[in-house]
C-alpha cells in the first residue's frame, strides 16, 4: 500500500469526487478524515466504507471550509484525533451557473471563499502541522476551468484560476518544509449533482472531449493517490489536467450548445 498509516483529510468528501478520493486514499492505508457542510448521511456513507471495506480508520466533521471557524474546527479535529496530519485534499467546492449580468456579490464571495479562500485557509493550518512532523502532501482539486473559457461561469473560473497560482506559490514556499503542493484538474465527471443539472449529461458533453466520454470520479481519485504518494516525491507546483483531453470550453448545461 502507498499511504499506509497517513493521515489524511479531504475537504468535502461527503459526495462525488471527494468521496471518491477518500475511499481511495482509505484503500492504500490511510486513515481519513471526511469533511461534510450540509450532507451528513453521505459523511457517514463514506466512513461506514472506508472501516468496513478498506478497514481503516475514518472519522466525520461538519466544517464550512469557506469560513475560517470551520477551517480551524477542521484542522483542530484532525490533530485532536490523530495526532498529526499528512495529506490534505483541498477539494470542496461550489459551481454556480450565472450569465455574467446576473452574478451577485452574495454569488461571487460564496465561490471564492469555498473553492479558494477556504483552501489557503486549510493549508495555512495544515502546513503548520505538517511542518512539525517534517513534512507533508496538499493537493487541490482545481478544474480545466481554471483556463477559463466556460459559459456562464465567471467566479467558479475565476476561484480555480486562483487555485492554479496558490498551488504553485505555496509548492515554492513550502519546498524547503518537504511539503508538496500540486493540483489534480478535472474535465467533466460524472457526478450526481452535474445529472440533475442536466439529466443527459453525459451524451451533451461527448462531444466537447475527445476521449469521448465524460469521466468517472475513481478516474479522478487515483491520480490524486500518486500526487499524495512516494510515487510523486519529486513533483510539486504542478496542474495536471485529468479531462480525456479536453482543454477549456465547456457550455451551459441546457443551453442551446449543449441540445
Ligand atoms: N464534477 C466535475 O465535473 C468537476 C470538474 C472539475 C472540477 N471539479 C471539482 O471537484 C471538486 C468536487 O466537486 P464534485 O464535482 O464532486 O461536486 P459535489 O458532488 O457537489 O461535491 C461537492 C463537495 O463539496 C462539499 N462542500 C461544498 N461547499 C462546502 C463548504 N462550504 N464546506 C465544506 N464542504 C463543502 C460538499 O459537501 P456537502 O454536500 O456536505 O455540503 C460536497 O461534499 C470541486 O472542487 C469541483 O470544483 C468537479
Amino acid at each position: 500500500m502507498k499511504l499506509e498509516n497517513k493521515i489524511a483529510i479531504v475537504t468535502g468528501s461527503s459526495k462525488g469526487i471527494g468521496a471518491a478520493i477518500a475511499k481511495e486514499l482509505a484503500r492504500e492505508g490511510a486513515n481519513l478524515l471526511i469533511n461534510y457542510n450540509s450532507d451528513r448521511k453521505g459523511a457517514e456513507s463514506v466512513k461506514n466504507f472506508i472501516e468496513k471495506s478498506a478497514k481503516r480508520k475514518a472519522i466525520t466533521c461538519r466544517a464550512d471550509i469557506g469560513k475560517m471557524d470551520g477551517v480551524k474546527k477542521l484542522i483542530g479535529k484532525a490533530v485532536d484525533s490523530y495526532g498529526r496530519i499528512d495529506i490534505l485534499v483541498n477539494n470542496a467546492g461550489i459551481a454556480i451557473w450565472k450569465p455574467f449580468f446576473e452574478i451577485t456579490e452574495e454569488i461571487w464571495d460564496k465561490t471564492l471563499s469555498t473553492n479558494l479562500k477556504g483552501a489557503f485557509m486549510a493549508s495555512q493550518l495544515a502546513a503548520r502541522e505538517m511542518v512539525k512532523r517534517g513534512g507533508g502532501v496538499i493537493v487541490n482539486i482545481s478544474s480545466i476551468a481554471a483556463n477559463g473559457s466556460m459559459d456562464c461561469l465567471v467566479p467558479y473560473c475565476s476561484s480555480k484560476g486562483g487555485l492554479t497560482l496558490l498551488t504553485k506559490s505555496m509548492a515554492v514556499e513550502l519546498a524547503p518544509y518537504n511539503i508538496r503542493v500540486n493540483a489534480i484538474a478535472p474535465g467533466t465527471i460524472d457526478i450526481k449533482r452535474n445529472r440533475e443539472t442536466d439529466p443527459k449529461y453525459p451524451e451533451n458533453w461527448h462531444p466537447y472531449i475527445p476521449i469521448g466520454r465524460v469521466g468517472r470520479v475513481e478516474e479522478i481519485a487515483r491520480p490524486v493517490v500518486y500526487a499524495c504518494s512516494d510515487d510523486s516525491s519529486y513533483m510539486t507546483g504542478q496542474i495536471i489536467s485529468i479531462s480525456g483531453g479536453q482543454t477549456d470550453y465547456v457550455p451551459m448545461p441546457g443551453s442551446d450548445f449543449a441540445k
